[in-house]
Parts: C-alpha cells; structure tokens; sequence
C-alpha cells in the first residue's frame, strides 16, 4: 500500500519530550481531517491499534507501537469578537505556547498564566490543563471532535465537559474513536491579573506581559526544558484526600501544604510528598527525581520506558508507606497496543 501522507516504521525519539528511543509501526501527520480519517481508515484495514499525538509531552511510551499515530498540524486560528468578548477557535494542532503568545501580541489577555506549556492546542481540553491559579475550564466555550468512523463534527460545550483538576469527558466518553479538531476560547476584554497563585502574589503587573515574562522565569526556575532534559512535566497528580485524612497527616507534619478543594476535599502537594521521603536523589538506570521539581522524572539522556516504570513505582510504593497516599499518574502510559491504565502499571 502506497502511503501518501504516512511514513513506516519511524522513530518517535524526537517526537516526545520524555526523549525516549522509542518508534512506532506507521507515522502520519495530519494538517487536515481528511488526513486523519486516512490514517484511521488504514489502521483499521490492518487491524492495527490507532493514536492520535499532539506533541507527546505527557505520555510515556512503554515499547515501541505497533500501529498507526497520528500528529494533529490541524492549524488555523479565527477571531471573532462582540463588545465584551473575544472569541477564539483554534485548530487542534497549533502550538498552545505560540497560540497564547500570539494572542498577546493582538493585544488579546488572559491566557498568560497558561504560557509556556507544551503540547498542542488539541490536548488541552483533555486533562484540563492547569497552572500559576488557572485552568483551560475558566476560558474553554467548546471543544470540536470528529466521529472516527463517519467523519461527523460534534461541538461539545463547555458545561457538557466535566472538567475537573487535570481531567474532562475526553479521557472518556470521548476517548476511543473520537479526535480533537478545535477549540473554541473566549476571553473577556476587560482584563483582569490571576495573582492567585503564591509567587504571584507581589507582582504588580501593568499588563498580561508582565505576567507571561513572570511565568517565564518561575517556570525556569522549576521545570526542565525537555529539548536539553528529557521529562513530561508532571509525572503524578496532586493527591486529593478527604478533609479527614488531611487532619489526620496534618498532626504529624504540621507543615504539609495543603489546599482546598471541591466537595470538602483536599488537595496535597505530591512534590512534597515525595520530598519528605528523601527521594530527591533517587534514581533508576539513567532516569531520575528531577532536583529541583520532585514530581518531575527525568531522563537524563539514555533513560528506557522500564527505567521510567521502576522508579515511579519505587516513588508511589515509598510515598504511600509514609503517608498512606497513593500518587496517581497524571502521564498516560501506552504500550505497543495502545494507552493502558498507568495506576496498574506502576502498582
Ligand atoms: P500528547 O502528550 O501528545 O497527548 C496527551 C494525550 O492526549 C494522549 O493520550 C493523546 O492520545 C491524546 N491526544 C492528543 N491530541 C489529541 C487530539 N487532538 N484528539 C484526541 N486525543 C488527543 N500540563 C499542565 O496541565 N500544566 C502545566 O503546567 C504543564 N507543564 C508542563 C511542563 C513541561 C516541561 C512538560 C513537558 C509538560 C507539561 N504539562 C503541563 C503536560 C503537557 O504539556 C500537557 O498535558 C499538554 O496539554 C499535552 O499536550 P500534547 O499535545 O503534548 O499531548
Ligand atoms: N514542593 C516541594 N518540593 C519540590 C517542589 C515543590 O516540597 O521539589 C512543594 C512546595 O511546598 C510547593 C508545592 O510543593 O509550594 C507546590 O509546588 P509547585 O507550586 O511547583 O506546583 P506543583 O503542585 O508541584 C502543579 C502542577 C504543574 C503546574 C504547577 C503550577 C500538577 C500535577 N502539577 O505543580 O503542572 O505547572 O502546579 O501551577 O498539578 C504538569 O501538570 O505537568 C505541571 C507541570
């Protein structure tokens, strides 16, 4: 079969952030939905598994794929406006950064505390992407995705998401046999600063630049550049626990930070956790605790999937022995058959 669009038997190393040496059976990048329905189309003439990609910056390949993935290069930004609002919708496979930055040069505000995340503008509705007192839910009017198998466009608003902290329908409902095509945003134009988050708090930002420029070097400050070290950002969620067990840990270590959360819950800082279990410095093969963020793993150049597997169980295993909480990855693990449940992995 001639492959137009598509590429056999391709490297992913440079297509996901953890870095890792990973390839996978069929390659096609999509700069259209047609491109998209070919791809799925052939994967189902050979009965293979199918995924679709933005930039791989929060998935951990466990071996190599053997099947179809799609990059989404969806593009296209339109912007309408009424007298109070600005809105946005934006092809799936923009670059969220360059989005956001581009936004800001118009002159259009609020997307700046979410600056400088990585990934496509198509994966971030799925784990509600969140960040410095913000999350996509406050700006997201609707998510377009496509029915695989007919090619039909459905719009999803915003309150038929269920968005919640780093999760949405799209993890589920819409998961198999759906894609992200756009997004629509919709921005006030009365801009209002988010300083909610704590080194934000003194900033006293005379426009939305001073914030993006301020997210810039916190970020810096914490997280590593995948292009020089390998990582996915956050590997594990933030715990939430119930208001009890919170009381509970908080009469034996007094300063764990803890924040609220929705229905009475609480939610703990994972990084800390793992901090006070002496694991900064851990390591496993040539992937590691990153020493500056401890719910970042890393991969320090030569790292495989199985070293990755073994520390974050070593991790999960030491921190739920101090503290009786259970880290949950936020990363999503795929084998060579498609995505797996993380949580049984690493238990
Ligand atoms: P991918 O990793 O390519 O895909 C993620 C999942 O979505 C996969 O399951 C994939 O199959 C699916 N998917 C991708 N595109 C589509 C589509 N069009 N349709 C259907 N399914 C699709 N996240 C935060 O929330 N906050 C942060 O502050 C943050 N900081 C980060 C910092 C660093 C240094 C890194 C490396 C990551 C960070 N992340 C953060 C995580 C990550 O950047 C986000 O989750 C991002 O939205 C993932 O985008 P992606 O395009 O790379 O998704
Ligand atoms: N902390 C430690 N040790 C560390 C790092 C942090 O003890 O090594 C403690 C500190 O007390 C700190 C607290 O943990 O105050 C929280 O740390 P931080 O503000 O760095 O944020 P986080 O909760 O670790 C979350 C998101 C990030 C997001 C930041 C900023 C999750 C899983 N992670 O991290 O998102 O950028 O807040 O809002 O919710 C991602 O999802 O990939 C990601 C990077």
């Amino acid at each position: 079969m001639i492959l137009n669009d598509g590429y056999k038997h391709c490297s992913l190393k440079i297509n996901n952030t953890l870095g890792l040496n990973i390839n996978t059976r069929f390659l096609f990048v999509a700069k259209n939905r047609e491109t998209i329905l070919k791809a799925w189309r052939f994967s189902k003439f050979l009965k293979l598994p199918f995924l679709t990609l933005g930039e791989a910056s929060n998935v951990l390949f466990l071996e190599d794929f053997n099947g179809v993935i799609v990059l989404n290069r969806i593009k296209g930004i339109k912007i309408s406006e009424n007298h109070k609002i600005w809105k946005l919708h934006v092809g799936a496979g923009e670059n969220w950064h360059c989005f956001v930055k581009k936004m800001l040069t118009k002159g259009i505000f609020g997307l700046e505390n979410l600056a400088w995340i990585p990934g496509t503008v198509g994966s971030v509705p799925i784990q509600n992407i969140g960040a410095y007192g913000v999350e996509l839910k406050d700006f997201c009017s609707y998510v377009d995705v496509m029915h695989l198998r007919n090619g039909s466009i459905k719009r999803i608003y915003s309150d038929e998401c269920n968005f919640s902290y780093r999760d949405s329908i799209f993890k589920n409902k819409y998961w198999t046999d759906f894609v992200i095509v756009a997004v629509g945003i919709s921005l006030e134009k009365k801009w209002q600063p988010i300083l909610t988050y704590k080194d934000l708090k003194y900033l006293n930002p005379i426009s939305a630049w001073d914030i993006f420029n301020e997210i810039f070097i916190i970020r810096k400050r914490k997280l590593p550049d995948p292009k020089i070290i390998g990582n996915a950002g956050s590997f594990f969620k933030n715990p939430i626990v119930t208001q009890k067990k919170a009381t509970l840990l908080l009469e034996y270590f007094p300063a764990m930070p803890h924040y609220p959360f929705i229905n009475n819950q609480i939610k703990l800082a994972g990084a800390w956790l793992i901090e006070q279990c002496n694991l900064k410095n851990l390591y496993v093969g040539d992937s590691a605790v990153y020493h500056k963020q401890a719910l970042v793993l890393i991969n320090k150049g030569h790292a495989t999937p199985q070293d990755i597997l073994c520390l974050a169980k070593e991790i999960r295993i030491r921190v739920g022995r101090q503290f009786d909480v259970w880290l949950e990855p936020e990363v999503r693990f795929i084998k060579s058959t498609g995505e797996c449940n993380a949580i049984e992995m690493i238990s």
